[in-house]
C-alpha cells in the first residue's frame, strides 16, 4: 500500500474512522524481516525506543521478540492506542499512548536513544500544511533525543523529496539504504546492493545509476544520527 494522494491523512478523525472499520493488524510498507538488517546495524537492543505513529503494525512486537527491551508508541488515533493496549498488555516492554508526534510534550528532552518512523512523516506530508506540519515534528523529534539518537525513516519518498526536510538544519548526519518492496520486479532480482551498504547520495539528492530517484519498486530508509555537538536544549513550558 502507498500513501501516494494528499488526503486527510494528517487528522486523527481520518485515523479514528479507519481503524474503527478495520483492526488490523498491518504493517505499511515493509514488515520487520525487511528491516531487521538495518536495526541490528543502527539499533542496539538495549536502546530506549519510541515509535511514532505506530498504528496497528506488528513491527513492535516483532521487534520485543528479536530481543529490544523497551519501545514506547504513540499515535494520534486514540481507537487504535486503546486497541493495542489492550492487545499487548502482557508486554511490559511495549507502552501505548495517544500522542501528536507535533507536540511530544509528554516526554523530557533527550529521553529515547531511537525513534523509529514507517510512515508517521509520510502522513503528514500527504495532509495540509505538510511544510509546517513536518517541521514540528523532526523538531520535536530531534528534542525527544538523546546526543548521537538516532531517527529511522522507513517511506516511499526518494532523497530528492525528503532530504529538503531531513537536511535543515544540520543537527544530524543523514544516510541512505533502499529495501526492495515486497512482491516488487526488484524485490525477486538479486539485488545489485546489500541493504545494509549506504547508497552514494549527491548534494542534490540525484542517486547512482542503479537507482532512479522515485523508483516505485523501493522503499527509503534514512538514518539520521544526531550531532552531540548539537542536541537540544529547548525546555517546554
Ligand atoms: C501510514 S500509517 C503507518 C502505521 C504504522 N507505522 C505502520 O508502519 O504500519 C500512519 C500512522 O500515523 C498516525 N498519525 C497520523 N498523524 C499523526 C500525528 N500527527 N501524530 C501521531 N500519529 C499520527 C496514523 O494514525 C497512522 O496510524
Amino acid at each position: 500500500m502507498t500513501l501516494g494522494t494528499p488526503q486527510a491523512y494528517g487528522d486523527a478523525s481520518y485515523w479514528d474512522n479507519r481503524y474503527r472499520q478495520d483492526n488490523g493488524p498491518f504493517d505499511w510498507y515493509q514488515q520487520y524481516s525487511g528491516l531487521a538488517p538495518l536495526f541490528h546495524l543502527y539499533i542496539p537492543k538495549r536502546h530506549r525506543i519510541l515509535m511514532v505513529g505506530c498504528g496497528n503494525a506488528v513491527l513492535s512486537e516483532d521487534m520485543v521478540n528479536d530481543g529490544y527491551q523497551e519501545i514506547v508508541n504513540v499515535d494520534i488515533s486514540s481507537v487504535v492506542i486503546e486497541a493495542m493496549q489492550r492487545k499487548y498488555q502482557d508486554y511490559p516492554q511495549l507502552k501505548y499512548e495517544k500522542m501528536d508526534v507535533r507536540d511530544m510534550s509528554a516526554f523530557e528532552n533527550n529521553s529515547f536513544d531511537s525513534v523509529v518512523d514507517k510512515g508517521m512523516l509520510d502522513s503528514l506530508m500527504c495532509g495540509s500544511n505538510a511544510q509546517q506540519n513536518v517541521g514540528k515534528m523532526l523538531e520535536e523529534v530531534r528534542r525527544v533525543l538523546k546526543p548521537r539518537g538516532v531517527y529511522i525513516l522507513i517511506t516511499y519518498g526518494g532523497p530528492h523529496v525528503r532530504m529538503p526536510h531531513l537536511k535543515a538544519p544540520e543537527s544530524w548526519t543523514t544516510t541512505l539504504h533502499v529495501v526492495a518492496k515486497p512482491g516488487s520486479r526488484r524485490a525477486l532480482e538479486t539485488p545489485s546492493w546489500v541493504v545494509t551498504d549506504p547508497i552514494p547520495m549527491n548534494d542534490d539528492g540525484s542517486l547512482g545509476p542503479d537507482f532512479h530517484c522515485e523508483d516505485p519498486d523501493l522503499h527509503y530508509v534514512y538514518v539520521c544520527i544526531m550531532d552531540p555537538s548539537q542536541h537540544t536544549t529547548k525546555t517546554y513550558k
